[in-house]
This record gives C-alpha cells, structure tokens and sequence, in this order.
C-alpha cells in the first residue's frame, strides 16, 4: 500500500488527540512488554514507549515507507520491525500491552482478527485499540459511489473496499467469548473544523482514498481525484466545514 507519511502527517494534531485518549485506559505497571500493530511513522510509538517507563516497546508496520524515519526514535527499549500484523498474529510470542492506533481497520475480517490479538496477550495484559469508525461519512461513501461509476469500475474490475470495523457492541461482545474483562469498548466524535471542501479531500487523501489509487491505473489517478474533489465541493459547499469523525476504542484485561 503506497503509504506516504507526509500527506499522513497534514493532520497531526487532530490524529494525535485519540492516541491521548487511548493511553489514558492503559494501566501503567513496571516492565511491561508493549507491541504497537501499525505503528507508522513510529512518533507514535515513542510517545507510548515515554508514557510507559521500563518497557519494552515493539513498533511493526508493514509499510518501508511509513517506517522510514523510524530509525530515529530506536534506543535500547524501543525497536521497530517491518511486518504485517497478519504476520504478528502467527509469530507465536506475546506482550503485556498489545496496542494499535488507527490502524486495525486495514486489516480484514475483525471476527477473526481480534481473537487473535487476543491470543498476542500475556494472561493479565491489557488490549488498547483506537480504529476511524466514520466509513459512513459522505467522505467514504462518495468514494465507493465513484469507484462504482465509469471508467473507474472497469479499470478497478468492479472491486471497491470492503471496511471491516464492526459496531461497538460487537467488539464488546467478541471480547467477552475471549475471556477479557474490565471491558471498555466505545464511539466518540472529535469534531474538526476544516477551511473548506479541500481540508475533507486532503484528510481522506492520507487514508481512505490510498487503496484507491493503488487499484487504479496511474492515468485515472487525476480523473478520479477531480471527479473526487467535484463531489465533496458540490456536498460541502462554503468554508469552515464541519467534520464529525468517529473513532472507536477496544479496551480490555486478558483474565
Ligand atoms: C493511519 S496509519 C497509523 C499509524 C500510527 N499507528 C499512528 O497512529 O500514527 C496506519 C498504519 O497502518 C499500517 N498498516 C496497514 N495495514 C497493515 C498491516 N496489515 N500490517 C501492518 N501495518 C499495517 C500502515 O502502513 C500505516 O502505517
């Protein structure tokens, strides 16, 4: 997946806020063994390992690209490695705090995926998972609207992104048949306010739209995105857009 952690980093303050909520839920104790599944550009994954003193920390990401700069942030308790968390869930080893921002909703098939996070845990070890649960937002919709029209469909052979993220009281339920408890599984808006209908584009452009223009031939990439851009303009008309994004939060003790 074509990663780029500039286009990424244009919203770094407002992406920053969840990761503050999701620490808030871990219980800090001495020496723990931290996994973050997805960790980026690893900025991230340092500001956990600095909330958790004594730990050891692991960032993996399946993207060289986002992983680039990660090498700054490596000490003697921080380590970075490229790898899938499809590779992650079978590697056979687990860690005290198995931790994910923004980033379990690239990964398909969450039935099956959180059992077995759930299986990465060390018995008493905490999950803490924050994933973007606003695929109904005009934002997503619009781009699955347009994959769906010509010339796109044909070029992406009818294939549009399926997103994974189930609602709340489905984490919370898989979690219980996984024998977690202190069980805190929740939604919560972060309202934005973007300078107009391009803000929404550029925001989507770091995230959502990436499996797109992958799919898609280099020369439909202008196409797609003007046609991308027409829409949300003739949606979110003005400026001072008004952007409700829904998050949701897994958290939870392996018992
Ligand atoms: C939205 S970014 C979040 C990065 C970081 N956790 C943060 O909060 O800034 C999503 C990250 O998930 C990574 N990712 C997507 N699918 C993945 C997978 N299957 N295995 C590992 N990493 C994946 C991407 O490479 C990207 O760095």
């Amino acid at each position: 997946m074509p990663w780029n952690p500039e286009t990424y980093n244009k919203f770094k303050a407002e992406r920053y806020a969840p990761f503050f909520d999701l620490i808030k839920l871990i219980e800090a104790k001495n020496d723990l063994s931290v996994i973050d599944l997805g960790c980026g550009t690893g900025e991230i994954t340092k500001m956990l390992a600095d909330s958790l003193p004594g730990s050891i920390v692991l960032g993996v990401d399946s993207s060289s690209e986002m992983l680039k700069e990660s090498g700054n942030f490596v000490t003697e308790t921080l380590e970075f490695r490229q790898e899938s968390i499809e590779e992650i869930v079978n590697c056979g080893e687990r860690w005290d705090i198995v931790f994910s921002n923004a980033a379990i909703h690239w990964v398909e098939d969450h039935h099956t995926l959180l059992p077995k996070l759930v299986k990465l845990m060390n018995e008493g070890g905490q999950l803490a998972i924050q994933l973007p649960s606003n695929h109904t937002h005009f934002t997503h919709t619009a781009i699955k609207s347009l994959a769906s029209a010509e010339p796109f469909k044909t070029a992406l052979q009818g294939w549009t992104r399926t997103i994974p993220v189930l609602n709340i009281e489905t984490y919370a339920e898989i979690l219980y048949r996984n024998n977690i408890s202190a069980i805190n599984v929740f939604e919560k808006i972060y309202p934005h306010v973007l300078e107009d209908a391009d803000g929404l584009v550029n925001w989507v452009s770091g995230t959502a739209l990436v499996p797109y223009l992958e799919h898609l031939p280099e020369e439909l990439h202008k196409p797609f995105m003007d046609e991308y851009r027409k829409i949300v303009y003739m949606e979110f008309p003005g400026r001072c857009i008004f952007y409700p994004f829904k998050r949701t939060f897994i958290y939870g003790i392996l018992s």
